[in-house]
């Protein structure tokens, strides 16, 4: 199976609004089986970014959409099925087994903080960004995506 052509967009936000903004064009443009892996330290912006990916793809605003750091993995109902995980106390291989990331118990968007703990192989065909402080509340944010993903969401 060959991939669909990616592409880079890189948007800089300055504000923690702009990045959810940016995240409900990404998240209205994302179908039931896309990955979305995002890296960036902490406090960079990863879990505001999912709350914008999260009310683009319609989870109810009044369901709070916060780091799942201690539960690992959250599950949101949107219009499709959302998975919310953070690898960020993961270590190892054997643990990310373990805690079922993949399991296909839900179809739908999965969305990956520190993504970036993945094998390489685990992350051909995902959608990838990192996020960048510049300080202050200025982010960079690089997005590789399919381009039809890209065109959709209009970034
Ligand atoms: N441009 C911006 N984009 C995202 N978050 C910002 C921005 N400017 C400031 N912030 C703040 O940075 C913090 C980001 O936290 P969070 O999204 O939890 O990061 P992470 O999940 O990467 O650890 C929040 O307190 C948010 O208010
Ligand atoms: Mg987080």
């Amino acid at each position: 199976m060959s991939s669909p052509p990616f592409t880079q967009r890189t948007v800089k936000t300055c504000s923690e609004e702009e990045t959810i903004a940016l995240g409900e064009k990404l998240g209205c443009a994302l179908v039931a089986g896309d990955v979305v892996s995002l890296s960036g330290g902490l406090g960079a912006g990863k879990t505001t970014l999912t709350k914008g990916i999260c009310k683009g793809l319609g989870v109810d605003e009044k369901r709070p959409v916060r780091s799942p750091t201690f539960a690992m993995i959250n599950d949101y109902q949107g219009k499709i099925p959302v998975r919310h995980a953070d690898l960020y106390r993961v270590e190892g291989e054997d643990e990310l087994e373990t805690i079922g990331l993949f399991d296909s118990a839900i179809i739908g968007v999965t969305i990956i903080e520190w993504g970036d703990k993945l094998d390489r192989d685990d992350t051909s065909g995902m959608i990838t960004v990192k996020i960048n402080d510049l300080g202050d509340s200025a982010r960079e944010i690089i997005i590789v995506a399919p381009r039809k993903v890209i065109d959709k969401a209009g970034i």
